[in-house]
């Protein structure tokens, strides 16, 4: 018993090396730690449990029947993050570059099937050179496998990607297909196509860093929803990611213990909005202001900061929050804040998180690169995405509420459930400006009247009390208040229940 105990002993102690000492310390050396370090990070001490530590590769091509370690070049399992159960696969660089293999490919889907079937998050912890040159269609047939999981899984169980390593070819796909991608800057970069093959088909010439690296994909691209600076500090932050969401799409998000007063008063929000209407101010002060002890976790923080997403607490619940940014671009709505904010309405709805909406919009970008970029179908996602939310919707109006983009930030007539103004609010057609050269373009020429006809219009339209009069605006509410106001009307909307009617699916402007 003593030789048989000692067999599994050595043979684990092998399979913990991965690919040999010497490739640790090279994944080591570029900053990168290896795939079972990481899952030591990211789960609770002494929480993971590992599936199919043995496994072996089958492929007989290019002596690679003499080469088999055992793992084939991915760490599977399921452990708790803060004692609540998540699946996770970490690819292990250091065997065959993290590549995947029929047998990798397998290990994954045996995790992601648990997932769905056992409602838990997964997590995918991704380094890895792509399809696992030497078995050839074997492994892009196990990418798709990995692929399908990831759609049936999509709305069930909460799924995130980490790059912490390069993500080429079909690498990539799968993480797209996930809710949430973070990077790892300096030493993780996703592309479909290197930058060896964009110079030969398109003679341009470019980095790794430049054509995927964590800045192009937080900044421009948008495929990633945020960067940290090593893997610590993106395993920490996916950890605290977690700890906002919901199991899966069958229970509520969790509801923590908290330490801020649901009543507490605000008094400097009641100076918040600039005596001028063309003055920013920074919308992120409400938001903290508002939430559980100050904690806000931002989602694309970096990309189409006209608009704010990201997850907060009231009461310990969490809530995810929309928010014009009336800093950037005077918070219009344009093509990229549309599909950042409606993917994440979308994402909240499908786990049944509620969403709390600040508004202060000017209106859509005017202009023929908006127009040419298509902001009519992208504008309408947003719309879209509000329109078929379920979960309870909270709207506060602090100031603007312009034209069409009054409708789509989550409006009384898109089933909003509280639809609260501040006195500052404006709630009208267009500013009053832009409202007097069109109704009354003779006048013009008369600065004056003109002046005048400004003055009336803003009397009139200035204010939150026209929509209010009609029922649009449900109370006008003291900025002080807002966090008390809100949380009671949360509170007051737990056992909301609205259902749409029955549908395969919709067809959301794609
Ligand atoms: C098998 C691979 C591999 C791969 C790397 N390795 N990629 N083995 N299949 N795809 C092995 C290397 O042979 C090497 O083995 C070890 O991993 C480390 O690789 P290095 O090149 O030494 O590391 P580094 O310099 O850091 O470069 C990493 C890399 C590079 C950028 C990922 O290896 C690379 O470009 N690999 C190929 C990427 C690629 O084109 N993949 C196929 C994409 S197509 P030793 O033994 O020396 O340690 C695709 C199609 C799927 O994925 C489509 C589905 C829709």
């Amino acid at each position: 018993m003593k030789d048989i105990l000692q067999e599994l002993n050595d043979r684990r102690e092998s399979a913990k090396l991965g690919g040999g000492q010497r490739r640790i310390d090279s994944q080591h050396k570029k900053g990168k730690l290896t795939a079972r370090e990481r899952i030591d990070l990211l789960l609770d001490e002494d929480s993971f449990e590992e599936f199919d530590m043995f496994v072996a590769h089958r492929c007989t091509e290019f002596g690679m029947e003499q080469d088999r370690p055992a793992g084939d070049g991915v760490v599977t399992g399921w452990g708790t993050i803060n004692g609540r159960m998540v699946y996770v696969f970490s690819q292990d660089f250091t065997v065959f570059g993290g590549s995947l293999s029929e047998t990798h490919a397998q290990k994954i889907c045996k995790i992601m099937d648990m997932a769905v079937q056992n409602g838990a998050p997964v997590i995918g912890l991704n380094d890895s050179g792509g399809a696992r040159i030497q078995e050839g269609v074997a492994s892009l047939a196990g990418y798709a496998e990995v692929f399908q999981r990831n759609i049936m899984a999509s709305g069930v169980v909460p799924q995130i990607s980490v790059i912490m390593g390069p993500c080429a070819g079909g690498a990539v796909y799968s993480p797209a297909m996930t809710d949430f991608i973070f990077m790892v800057r300096d030493t993780s970069y996703m592309f479909v196509t290197g930058p060896d093959v964009v110079k030969t088909v398109t003679n341009e010439q470019v980095t790794a860093e430049e054509l995927g690296g964590a800045s192009t994909h937080t900044k421009k691209s948008s495929v990633a929803d945020g960067a940290f600076d090593n893997d610590v500090e993106a395993l920490t932050e996916v950890r605290r990611l977690v700890d906002f969401l919901p199991l899966n799409n069958r229970e509520k998000p969790p509801v923590r213990p908290f330490f801020d007063a649901p009543n507490r008063i605000e008094d400097s929000l009641d100076t918040l909005i600039p005596e001028n209407p063309n003055q920013p101010y920074d919308m992120k002060e409400l938001i903290l202001k508002t939430a559980d002890e100050g904690d806000f976790y931002e989602i694309q923080e970096d990309y189409a900061k006209n608009i704010i997403t990201g997850f907060i607490r009231l009461e310990g619940q969490t809530v995810g929050v929309v928010a014009n940014q009336p800093m950037v671009l005077a918070g219009c709505l344009d093509i990229d804040s549309s599909r950042k904010a409606a993917r994440f309405v979308r994402f909240c709805d499908a786990f049944e998180i509620p969403i709390l909406t600040l508004v202060d919009v000017p209106g859509f970008l005017p202009g023929t690169s908006q127009e040419y970029g298509g902001v009519i179908k992208h504008g309408a996602k947003l719309l879209f995405a509000y329109g078929e939310a379920t979960v309870p919707k909270v709207t506060v109006i602090t100031r603007k509420a312009y034209g069409g983009a009054y409708d789509v930030m989550a409006s009384k007539h898109l089933r909003g459930d509280f639809n609260y103004a501040w006195p500052t609010a404006q709630i009208a057609v267009m500013g009053a400006k832009g409202a007097t050269e069109i109704l009354y373009r003779s006048e013009l020429d008369d600065a004056e009247k003109i002046a005048k006809r400004t003055e009336d219009y803003e009397d009139r339209f200035a204010n939150p009390f026209v929509a209010a009069e009609k029922g649009f605006i449900d109370e006008v509410i003291q900025p002080r208040s807002t966090r008390r106001r809100v949380a009671r009307a949360f509170a007051s909307l737990r056992g909301k229940k609205l259902e749409n009617p029955w549908k395969k699916h919709d067809n959301i402007p794609l």
